[in-house]
């Protein structure tokens, strides 16, 4: 099932709870988190602390992004603290197969993540280990970018090569996903959709992901 997973980067952080459960009331299952440490991307969002606060206000799972140089050292922290999925950058892991299974044995489901600058290919020797792919539409590090659209291509071959190996792994997109161009992206066969600034910095952020869940779900029937 295609999913709208709210990222709370655009959300109001004085009022995380309240903002959560806008979109938790609407039906949104899976809530995404994006921690940045200011060395992997030039930001600094949220961490450990604030991860463990939201496990106790929301029963969404939490796909917790991890923008940072060292995911080998903090995944595990992030799980003890109520992340559902783990998502690392390519670029960030010289030990991706390590740092995949390591994830998946600490009992989160496993994502990897590839910036606009890298290719599919980077991937091809994992692809067996990942829960989630997850493909950048803009350079990673703050809300409110506008997409790439090379990012759609990245999500077809994705798809392509996942139905060739008979794998199951979500293909997720992340930045500058918004209510029209929403249907294009599942139409390339992408499943999960990041959306921040589209979804929280709306009068309605509920109104708002109910019009966008209904899009993506509509474009799956034109999935090719
Ligand atoms: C960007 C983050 C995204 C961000 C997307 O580095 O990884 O998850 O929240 O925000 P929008 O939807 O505003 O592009
Ligand atoms: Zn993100």
């Amino acid at each position: 099932m295609v999913e709208i997973l709210p990222s709370i980067l655009a959300a109001d952080f004085a009022r995380l709870g309240e903002e959560i459960a806008k979109v938790e009331r609407v039906g949104a299952t899976i809530l995404h988190v994006d921690v940045m440490d200011g060395h992997f991307v030039p930001n600094l969002s949220l961490g450990i602390p604030v991860v463990r606060s939201i496990r106790k206000v929301t029963k969404l799972q939490l796909n917790v992004h991890l923008m940072i140089t060292d995911p080998d050292k903090y995944a595990p922290e992030f799980i003890q603290a109520g992340a559902d999925h783990v998502l690392v950058h390519q670029e960030a892991c010289p030990h991706l197969d390590r740092t995949l299974r390591m994830i998946h044995q600490e009992g989160a489901l496993a994502g990897v993540v590839i910036n606009p600058g890298t290719p599919v290919a980077a991937l091809s020797e994992v692809l067996d280990l990942a829960g989630e792919v997850l493909v950048m539409s803009v350079n990673p590090g703050f809300g409110g970018q506008h997409f790439i659209p090379n990012a759609l291509k990245k999500v077809q071959a994705l798809a392509w090569r996942r139905k060739e190996l008979g794998l199951d792994f979500a293909i997720g997109i992340d930045g500058g996903v918004e209510l029209h161009n929403a249907p294009d992206i599942v139409r390339a066969g992408c499943d999960w959709l990041v959306a921040g600034t589209s979804i929280f910095h709306t009068p309605g952020p509920g109104e708002a992901f109910v019009q966008m869940q209904r899009a993506a779900r509509e474009a799956t029937l034109a999935r090719v």
